[in-house]
């Protein structure tokens, strides 16, 4: 196991009702600005139970925060921060709004050209505004970690930051703000969070026992209960294991001590910021084909995983690999997130373009072995046409 440090400042109130413990959380003098999305939240009832939950502190809203949240439309939501003298930042949604809010927390207290924090990846962060977090799309962590990943749309350039000072104050998970999901939200979040467990999980051992067995506990859970969120979207422990799931696969528990590919990210990133493909589609379609070509590296994790999470013994160990590798792809199908680009209208023109991408936005290869260069990445997009 590698050498680490670990540490979690985020307080989790979890459970049903729980958005009434925001009150014990904001101060009582506080300027609060709720930012939210598209309007979900004040459909489902998570805003009315937010705004209860404030009574007596000034608060300011702000809605419109988009999927895949823009840079735009964020440093007018740090104005207004700014403006209103806010002291407390609410998030009340989905990663989208959460990364938003998070990426306004640095921004209303950073001199010089807010896009510079993204191009630094948040190194540059010296102070934020502190940050609340109502989830209620399981799927990024973001409710949990110190990173945002922001999209200039006028640039199509989606890129992450990380900083321990946008990290949530606190974040309510109540598993009944989940009900309202749309069937491909709640796929996307079960890929998005199965994937970032695989992240961590799938590159090569360094006999860490307690992290592999986390992850795989994760992983068993979400090809579990995915599916009976689909047919059953009220049934609230299928939807509060699914939830407390995506948060511990992100809120680097598992990443101590192991080394971390995210390639499939950072490749999935860019076609998300040219495409608009949903986040989660761009991992199923990148994911089953990086594993073939990174098979050789990553063989005796991949062995692991095929013996562990899907009781694959029999045959060749090409064999169990490439059963592992197609039970994975499966998975995704039967969640209803296609796995090939083609589904998306998507074909070769495309490799190119992601890979000028990459290479503007990445300045040494990816992967846990860093090599991943542009040039293996359009290999994996072609055997993911
Ligand atoms: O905008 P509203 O109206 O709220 O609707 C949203 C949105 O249309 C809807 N939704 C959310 N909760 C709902 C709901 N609809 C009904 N009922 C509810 N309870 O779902 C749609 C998608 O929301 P979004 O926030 O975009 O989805 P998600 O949570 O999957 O977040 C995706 C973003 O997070 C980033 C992604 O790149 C993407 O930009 N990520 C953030 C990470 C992090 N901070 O650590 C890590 C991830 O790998 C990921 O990159
Ligand atoms: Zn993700």
């Amino acid at each position: 196991m590698q050498s680490f440090t670990y540490w979690n400042t985020t307080r989790i109130h979890f459970g049903k009702g729980q958005i009434a413990r925001i009150s014990e959380e904001v101060p009582p003098g506080a300027r609060v600005l709720i930012a939210y999305g598209g309007g979900s939240v004040l459909k489902n009832g998570v805003m009315d139970q937010v705004r209860a939950a404030l009574a007596g502190r000034t608060v300011f809203e702000f809605g419109g925060i988009e999927a895949n949240p823009h840079f735009e439309t964020l440093v007018k939501v740090a104005d207004l921060a700014r403006t209103e003298k806010v002291d407390f930042l609410l998030a009340v949604g989905g990663g989208s709004v959460a990364d938003g809010t998070k990426f306004v927390a640095a921004a209303a207290l950073f001199e010089g050209d807010p896009w510079d924090i993204l191009l630094e990846r948040g190194t540059n962060v010296q102070a934020a505004l502190p940050v609340g977090c109502v989830m209620t799309l399981p799927a990024t962590g973001s409710e949990m970690n110190r990173n945002a990943v922001i999209t200039r749309a006028s640039t199509q350039d989606k890129l992450p930051m990380n900083s321990v000072h946008v990290m949530p104050r606190f974040s309510v998970l109540d598993p009944e703000t989940t009900y309202s999901l749309p069937p491909r939200q709640t796929a996307n979040g079960v890929v998005d969070s199965f994937m970032h467990v695989l992240e961590q999980y799938l590159t090569y051992p360094v006999g860490a026992k307690v992290q592999d067995r986390f992850a795989e506990g994760l992983l068993l859970t979400i090809l579990e209960d995915g599916p009976v969120a689909l047919r059953e979207p009220t049934n609230y422990a299928v939807r509060a294991n699914l939830m407390w799931a995506s948060t511990m696969a992100l809120n680097d528990l598992l990443s101590r001590g192991v080394p971390g590919d995210w390639a499939t990210h950072r490749i999935g990133h860019e076609l998300t910021g040219l495409y608009g493909l949903d986040h989660a589609a761009t991992l199923a379609v990148v994911l089953p084909s990086l594993l073939k070509v990174k098979r050789a590296q990553k063989r005796e994790k991949l062995l692991q995983y095929a013996e562990r999470v899907f009781g694959i013994t029999a045959g060749s160990e090409d064999e169990r690999i490439d059963a592992a590798i197609e039970r994975t792809r499966a998975f995704f199908e039967a969640m209803g997130v296609k796995t090939r680009l083609a589904d998306y209208g998507l074909d070769a023109r495309i490799i190119p373009e992601v890979a000028n991408k990459l290479r503007q936005h990445w300045q040494v290869p990816l992967g846990e072995h860093r090599d991943v260069t542009p040039e293996v990445a359009s290999n994996i997009l072609e055997l993911a046409l």
